[in-house]
């Protein structure tokens, strides 16, 4: 069980959907702490006075698994505000004594819904148009309203689009208010949190951070917490957050594996050591690295190698600081999530994902996850408040293998040089041309074949250069991004110019899936 007690919040009941954690992002926006447990996990007993409205998500179920699912009823019985979506909406009616059916008719994409009566829920939403646009996706619905419900809208095929039970406070919309499909929909979802269940405003970064600091203290006391950091965004501001809370308790590892972006190194320094003052230990590892990695060319072995190696490194500086008892890790929300599982999405292991994972058990030591009820934009702004500057915080992701899995084949400090600068220019060039926030991961990789070309006149025959740049929510799904072709032209022109090496250069434009985001 992973509920928070020291908030209130609006706890959102998941049945599989998958827009379960956009509902949880957008109470989040509104300013109230909201967190999300399976259907399967909760139970009555769990419902404590901190959850003041409950949300039941929608879901992949049909009509005839309804009778099947598992979900403590008694959780109805608690006096506490309910607003079903889609499936949520269907199971409420059921439970309460209604029925639901296969359509004839599925909806799938945006519908009309007309008003037919007023309802706190739907305050402002309709303006003065009787007519809404919204967003379903849904092939059962309701056929029978449980006996205090009243229909509030309907659509053209689905009578009970938005009902409410006003004595209860339980409300159901068929379609999805949490997508920005539906116009306006965000208001439902602010009309049920603060005008029905009344809660207040009580998540900012500012909130987040005072938090948090109070937290790590107390789970930490005067014991000493070690933290991998890598320079990233989450990584970042865990050990920013931890140096705000303790201080010189706090030592951070910065392994440099030789694999880094041009320059990292000395920012990750110069950010943490010189102007953060953190107990920083970085560790020179190149070598190290460079020669476990000769002549080992197959994606797995590399990541294993690199992930073992990093392991063994941090474990080495790890044990010369003395009598550690915990270690900071930056876990985010949606890793934690429990109802995952439901979904049984993005479950099958593509690639092996390094992290320092299996050091816990081995060194006895307690984890420290301060960020593990914050979703990635939150950490962000939690990263600002923490004094961290932009530039880290908007940096695109960067994988723990580092440039060794955007360099198929074999891997030489000869082609890691180069492509550090290839890396560098295209980066660079997005900075300058305002393009770099608007891609959510971009770089360059130096692929293990030659190709001939021609400067001024002679032959060259060099190593040919792929750029990836890619738009994403979260990094599951993912599409190339349409460049001008004046950038590609300039960007081309310059990689080929101005270092020695490469001069092909060639644009990835495929998205993810079929193919995933890096080369190995
Ligand atoms: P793929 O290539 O799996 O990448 O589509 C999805 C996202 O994950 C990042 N990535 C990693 N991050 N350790 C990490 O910390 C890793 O081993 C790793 N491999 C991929 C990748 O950069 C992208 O953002």
């Amino acid at each position: 069980m992973i509920l928070d007690q020291s908030l209130n919040k609006i706890l959102i009941i998941d049945f599989g959907s998958q827009f379960t954690q956009l509902i949880a992002r957008r109470i989040r926006e509104l300013g109230v702490f909201s967190e999300i447990i399976s259907h399967k996990k909760i139970k009555n007993k769990n419902i404590d006075i901190s959850i003041k409205g409950i949300i039941l998500s929608g879901g992949p179920l049909n009509v005839y698994e309804i009778n099947r699912y598992s979900f403590d009823k008694e959780i109805l019985k608690n006096n506490i505000p309910i607003l079903g979506i889609c499936f949520g909406h269907q199971i409420l009616s059921k439970l309460n004594g209604g029925k639901v059916k296969q359509s004839k008719h599925r909806e799938f994409g945006l519908a009309n819904v007309y008003k037919k009566k007023d309802s706190l829920l739907i305050k402002n939403f309709f303006n003065q148009k009787k007519i809404h646009k919204v967003w379903m996706s849904h092939a059962d619905q309701v056929s029978k309203l449980p006996k205090n419900f009243r229909v509030i809208a309907s659509s053209q095929n689905s009578k009970f689009a938005i009902v409410e039970d006003k004595t209860n406070k339980f409300y159901g919309v068929q379609f999805h208010p949490e997508v920005t499909h539906t116009e306006n929909g965000k208001k439902i979802i602010k009309n049920f949190i603060f005008l029905i269940c009344k809660i207040k405003k009580n998540w900012s970064s500012k909130d987040q951070k005072m938090k948090l600091i109070k937290e790590v203290r107390n789970q930490v006391g005067e014991n000493k917490v070690i933290c991998a950091l890598s320079g990233g965004v989450d990584s970042s501001v865990v050990a920013q957050l931890l140096n705000k809370a303790i201080g010189k308790k706090l030592y951070c590892i910065f392994v440099n594996t030789g694999l880094l972006r041009k320059n990292e190194e000395k920012q990750v320094v110069d950010t943490f050591k010189k102007r953060l003052k953190m107990n920083l230990i970085y560790v020179n590892a190149e070598k190290e690295f460079l020669k476990k990695l000769t002549n080992v060319s197959d994606p797995e072995r590399k990541r294993k190698i690199i992930g073992n190696l990093f392991i063994k490194i941090f474990e080495r500086y790890a044990k010369k600081i003395k009598n550690v008892k915990f270690l900071a890790q930056g876990t985010l929300y949606p890793d934690l999530i429990e109802s995952r599982s439901v979904t049984g999405s993005q479950t099958s292991k593509i690639k092996s994902h390094h992290n320092v994972g299996g050091l816990p058990k081995k060194m006895k030591l307690k984890l420290v996850e301060p960020l593990k009820f914050l979703f990635k934009d939150e950490v962000r702004n939690l990263g600002l408040e923490l004094n961290l500057n932009k530039e880290i915080i908007s940096r695109h992701p960067f994988p723990g293998p580092g440039l060794a899995i955007r360099m198929p084949g074999i891997i030489t400090k000869e082609k890691i040089n180069i492509l550090k600068e290839a890396d560098y220019y295209f980066i660079q060039g997005l900075k300058e041309h305002g393009l770099y926030n608007k891609i959510w991961q971009a770089y360059a990789a130096l692929l293990p074949v030659k190709t001939v070309g021609v400067m001024g006149d002679n032959r060259t025959y060099e190593y040919l250069c792929l750029l990836r740049a890619i738009t994403s929510e979260d990094g599951m799904t993912a599409d190339f991004y349409e460049f001008k072709k004046s950038f590609s032209q300039m960007i081309s022109n310059k990689i080929v110019n101005s270092i020695r090496g490469i001069n092909r250069v060639v644009y990835d434009i495929t998205s993810k899936p079929p193919s995933t985001i890096e080369l190995e």
